[in-house]
């Protein structure tokens, strides 16, 4: 058996996985999110460890002592969240979490110092206020004191990590998210390090997601019941890790995953490719490849605010009853997403959403499938970035929220003209760092082998012809509505 080990956002989440791929238990531990002021999202790393080690011992406890049977485990991380570090490994302040947004000034000073396109052309990203360089840039500014402390940074699955095994290191998948990875590469960027005044001796350890990093203490053997012989793999970025959790192993393979926000995830063989960081374009975990990747913030997120705001009294399974019979197009209603500011393709955290063409006779079904329509329409901003710079993209793995429901399931093959397919068990980012743990084990021979074994497709959804032309115009409309409000937040 092995474990994977998924650090979210709003809580750890850990399997465990037998040889074939099965989950036999599952344990998720909640800790709270710290916003002090409008902007700010932070996290105690503390609740990170104390709740991983609380859910370790509750998934051996509940595995009936069978632990030594348990050879591994290894992680998937909520990504470019800031752990700073003293000599002594010590942590110097709360970790401030990829959906801060304190630091635009931050984001500005990195175009000015190294300048933009130099800046683009080694990260193979923006400077957005989520990443982690814009941060510890803030604390340098901000809280010198600390600052001055500070000899090492790590993100938050890589300080748990330490933890459980008192070595140090980041993984390129999650460097990738930093601002400071020269990512073709796979080196630190001296270069950025120098014009922006940083000691490049700050920046971590490199590996391999699937390393060998060690094995786990003595002390949170005991502390977990787990055997002191289990062998802790790096593990990855939680997308990296979505992305091995469905298959996402080769040219070709893509998915647009719907949770709180949508992504949409591409493989890339290689490191040179030029988005002009249109899209995010990080490490994969899968040692020396890539993968392509655009973000609507709000995608689940407009579904939730929706609902809450029209139809609070209705379950969302009432909410989305019957949406199937709405015609294509929302019998003229229109919604852009950005209620919390869109990534891909503006990131433009001032713009705010829409519904345009109300009618008298419109009902709660029209309004509900244009919500789904606005946000299927913005994952396929992302996609039509990759078509434009030469991608094939011709199926895509349905994951998250967005394919639990069948009419949603066959507007994404309509909108993004696409085969859609749907796994039978889908286990996202958690998978992925238990197919790492299993690949780092030496069960399988690759990743991909370890995919074909430990997952399955169960359906396939492909486009209706007459539907994906309707989208097709109505696609060229959507993408008006920024260019053409973009205005009333400016
Ligand atoms: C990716 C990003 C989020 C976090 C969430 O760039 O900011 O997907 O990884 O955990």
């Amino acid at each position: 058996y092995v474990i994977g080990v998924d650090l979210g956002t709003s809580a750890v989440k850990l399997l465990l996985v037998n040889k074939t791929g099965e989950v036999v238990r599952e344990v998720t531990k909640e800790y709270p999110l710290i916003q002090e002021r409008t902007g700010y999202s932070e996290q105690n790393p503390e609740d990170w460890v104390k709740q991983t080690i609380a859910g370790l011992k509750q998934l051996v406890d509940e595995f009936n002592g069978k632990a030594d049977e348990i050879v591994g485990l290894s992680f998937s991380g909520q990504m470019h969240g800031l752990v700073l570090l003293d000599e002594d490994n010590q942590i110097l302040r709360n970790a401030i979490l990829w959906n801060d947004t304190r630091t635009t000034e931050q984001c500005q000073e990195i175009y000015e110092k190294v300048g933009k396109e130099r800046f683009i052309n080694i990260t193979k990203n923006l400077a957005l206020e989520g990443f982690t360089l814009p941060k510890i840039l803030w604390v340098k500014e901000n809280e010198p004191e600390i600052f001055e402390k500070a000899r090492t940074f790590v993100l938050p699955k890589d300080y748990v990590r330490y933890r459980l095994t008192e070595t140090l290191h980041m993984d390129y998948s999650d460097a990738a998210g930093t601002s400071l990875l020269d990512v073709a590469n796979k080196e630190w960027s001296k270069e950025i390090c120098e014009l922006l005044g940083l000691n490049i001796s700050i920046c971590p350890q490199l590996v391999d997601s699937h390393e060998n990093v060690g094995k786990i203490t003595q002390n949170v053997a005991d502390q977990t019941g787990l055997s002191a012989d289990t062998d802790v793999f790096a593990g990855g970025a939680d997308n990296a890790c979505g992305a091995i959790g469905s298959g996402i192993l080769s040219e070709g393979k893509t998915f647009a995953s719907i949770g709180t926000s949508g992504v949409v995830l591409s493989y890339e063989l290689t490191g040179d490719k030029d988005y002009g960081g249109k899209v995010h374009y990080f490490n994969h975990g899968e040692k020396d490849t890539y993968y392509a990747m655009g973000v609507t913030l709000a995608a689940g997120h407009s579904l939730n605010w929706f609902k809450k705001t029209f139809a609070n009294e209705l379950t969302f399974d009432e909410l989305l009853k019957g949406i199937g019979e709405v015609p294509v197009g929302s019998n003229g209603l229109l919604f852009t997403p950005y209620i919390a500011g869109e990534r891909t393709p503006h990131a433009d955290s001032k713009v705010r959403g829409s519904f345009i063409g109300m009618d008298s006779s419109h009902t709660i079904k029209d309004f509900a499938r244009a919500v789904l329509e606005g946000i299927t329409f913005s994952l396929n901003e992302s996609i039509t970035i990759f078509r434009e710079n030469g991608k094939e993209i011709d199926t895509i793995y349905s994951i998250g929220g967005g394919a639990k429901n069948k009419d949603w399931l066959q507007m994404q093959a309509d909108i993004f003209n696409a085969k859609i397919v749907r796994l039978k068990s889908e286990q996202g980012p958690g998978m992925g760092a238990a197919m790492l743990a299993a690949f780092g084990s030496g069960w399988f021979p690759s990743l991909k082998d370890c995919a074909d074994t430990f997952l399955e497709d169960a359906e396939t959804y492909t486009p209706i012809k007459e539907n994906a032309s309707k989208y097709e115009e109505l696609f060229t409309l959507y993408r008006q509505v920024y260019t053409q409000t973009k205005q009333l937040n400016d």
